[in-house]
C-alpha cells in the first residue's frame, strides 16, 4: 500500500452512528446471518474480537457462538455505537459475554490475545490501515483467524487488493476468500 493510501483523506470517513441504522436493521438478517458466516470459525469458550463493531450486529451473534464460557471484545471509536450495542446485548441476554472497549483512531487498545477477529465494513474507514493490521496481527493467538469484510460499493477490487497486500505485509497469511453478500471478504491466519 502506498504511503498516500495510509494517510487520512477526504475518502476516509467514519460511519456516523445514525447511518448505522441504514444497514443494521431487521432486514439485514436476510443477507448477513452471523451464525452462518461466523459459525465455521467460532467455538464455545473462545475469545473473539469484533473491531469496528458498530451497534453490535455481529458482536451479538459472536456472543451466541462462543457461549457462556466465551467472550467477545467489542471495539469501536464511537461511544454511541457501544451504548446501543450494550442495550441490544442486554435484551438478547448475552451482555455478560461481551466487553465493550472505546478505542482511539490509531489504537484499538486491546492487549489480550484472541482466537478470532472480525472486521466487518470497517477497514476502509481507517486512516492508517497498515497500522491497524499490525495491531490485529499482534492481537491474534497462534493459529487464530481474522476475517476482513469490506463493502463492495466503497471498496473496489484494486483497493481491496491493496488491503490484502498490507495484511500479508503485517504477517497474515491468506486462507480463503469467503463469499459474503454485498462485500469482498478475506480470511487470514
Ligand atoms: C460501517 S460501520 C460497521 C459496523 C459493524 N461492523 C457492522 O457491520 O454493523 C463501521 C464502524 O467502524 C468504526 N470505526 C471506524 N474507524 C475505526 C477505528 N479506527 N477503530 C475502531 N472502530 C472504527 C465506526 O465507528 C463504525 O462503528
Amino acid at each position: 500500500m502506498s504511503e498516500s493510501e495510509t494517510k487520512p483523506t477526504s475518502a476516509t470517513r467514519v460511519c456516523p452512528w445514525w447511518m448505522c441504522y441504514t444497514f443494521d436493521n431487521p432486514l439485514r438478517r436476510l443477507v448477513h446471518q452471523p451464525g452462518k458466516l461466523l459459525g465455521p470459525y467460532l467455538r464455545p469458550g473462545m475469545t473473539a474480537m469484533d473491531v469496528g463493531c458498530g451497534m453490535g450486529y455481529f458482536s451479538l451473534g459472536m456472543a451466541r457462538l462462543v457461549g457462556e464460557s466465551g467472550r467477545v471484545i467489542a471495539v469501536d471509536l464511537q461511544q454511541r455505537m457501544l451504548d446501543v450495542l450494550t442495550k441490544r446485548a442486554a435484551r438478547a441476554g448475552v451482555l455478560s459475554r461481551i466487553r465493550t472497549r472505546r478505542c482511539s483512531p490509531d489504537n484499538i487498545g486491546v492487549n489480550e490475545p484472541v482466537d478470532f477477529i472480525l472486521s466487518f465494513w470497517m477497514v476502509h474507514e481507517v486512516a492508517d490501515i497498515p497500522g491497524l493490521l499490525e495491531q490485529l496481527r499482534a492481537g491474534l493467538k497462534p493459529g487464530g483467524k481474522c476475517l476482513i469484510v469490506e463493502p463492495r460499493w466503497h471498496v473496489r477490487v484494486p483497493r481491496f487488493q491493496s488491503i490484502l497486500a498490507a495484511a500479508e505485509k503485517a504477517g497474515f497469511r491468506l486462507l480463503a476468500k469467503p463469499r459474503v453478500r454485498f462485500s469482498r471478504a478475506a480470511l487470514f491466519e
